[in-house]
């Protein structure tokens, strides 16, 4: 598929580029990076098929693996194409009790995976509970001579990754007005913080965070709320509220990220503006995609499974999935043809 690139997106991905580069030769004492994930489905590569048992079937894994692989996608996902350009495979889920391959990290992000609530199976807090365990039997195995586990100098160099929010931001606009929305944000990022610091107890030191994508674009938020309100839309079809919110998260994430890099002596905290990167996926995309489908159509879509097959709809999809638009773009500064 053919995607036209603006300008802007492609600065942002070669100064995305860029600073992987910066981060990850200290990755390297193994000859593969290593790498912990904890999100939702923006990177959930399998865990929660393997956790809870649950289905995700076609049309997810379609165009690449050719068979569903527990991603909430037609293909690979951003973190998927984080590992290819590194070098490495792709991350095994946590849970995965098959053949898992720890010796490059562990991913235990999950699908719905929120903030908040704490000790919910597998929000934020879990997530970390889960690394610290995963922490402790690594370090007593590897230094019982298990190679294929990782030592403290892995964990202490590996990058860490973390890409959630956008299902707090989601369930709390199902439920509350903007303003109490806006004032539950604090309490998110104050968890994301707890989880930063407990990375960083245990040594890690490199950490990727992703903000949160134009919530008030996603298919599914257009399907599940509507307005009759004509002006609570952008010119692209979005919801402005929701875009409002998201952005709101972004600023105070940001700001966490420059308050830690003040305090965590020897860390290298890079905040990756995934919202811009996605934000211009949206100007790239037809507007009678966004505009005239998203809006009579999708509204009336509650998922995007079987109720979402129509040849129209399909094609929104696909347009918002990451796969073409990473894949074109990291082929193309590979300087192949694509
Ligand atoms: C990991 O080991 C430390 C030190 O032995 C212990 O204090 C901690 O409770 C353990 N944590 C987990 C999650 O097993
Ligand atoms: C639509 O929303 C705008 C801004 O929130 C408001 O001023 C206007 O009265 C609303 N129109 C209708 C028909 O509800
Ligand atoms: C920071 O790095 C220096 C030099 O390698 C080291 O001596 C110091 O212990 C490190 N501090 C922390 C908190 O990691």
């Amino acid at each position: 598929m053919h995607i036209p690139e603006t300008g802007s997106s492609a600065l942002r991905l070669l100064a995305f580029l860029a600073l992987i580069n910066f981060v990850v030769p200290q990755c390297s004492r193994k000859s593969s990076p290593v790498i912990f994930n904890f999100g939702d489905s923006n990177s959930d590569t399998g865990g929660f098929i393997a956790g809870v048992g649950l289905d995700i079937g076609y049309p997810y894994g379609r165009t690449f693996f050719r068979r569903p692989t527990g991603r909430a996608s037609d293909g690979r996902l951003v973190i998927d194409f984080l590992c290819e350009y590194l070098g490495t495979h792709y991350l095994s889920p946590y849970l995965d009790s098959l053949e898992p391959d720890f010796t490059n990290g562990a991913n235990f992000a999950i699908v719905g995976a929120t903030i908040l609530p704490k000790y919910v199976p597998f929000n934020l807090g879990i997530q970390i509970l889960q690394f610290k365990h995963f922490y402790n039997r690594s370090i007593e195995l590897h230094s019982r001579g298990r190679m294929n586990l990782l030592g403290k100098d892995d964990f202490k160099n590996a990058l860490y990754t973390l890409d959630i929010g956008q299902n707090d931001l989601s369930g709390s606009f199902g439920s509350l007005s903007y303003a109490q929305v806006i004032e539950k944000i604090p309490s998110f990022i104050s968890e994301i913080k707890d989880a930063m610091w407990a990375i960083y107890e245990l040594g890690g030191r490199n950490f990727w965070v992703h903000n949160t994508g134009p919530l008030g674009c996603l298919p599914r938020e257009l399907a599940i709320r509507s307005s009759g309100n004509a002006s609570d839309y952008d010119e692209y079809g979005c919801m402005k509220s929701l875009n409002e919110g998201a952005k709101a998260f972004n600023g105070k994430l940001q700001a966490l990220c420059g308050e830690l890099r003040s305090q965590m002596q020897n860390s290298t905290i890079v905040y990756v503006d995934v919202y811009s990167i996605k934000a211009d996926l949206r100007h790239i995309i037809d507007k009678r995609v966004m505009g005239s489908l998203a809006l009579p159509t999708l509204r009336n879509t509650m998922s995007c499974r079987s109720r979402c097959r129509s040849p129209r709809l399909r094609q929104g999809t696909e347009l918002l999935l990451q796969q073409p638009f990473w894949g074109h773009s990291l082929n193309r500064l590979r300087g192949k043809r694509v």
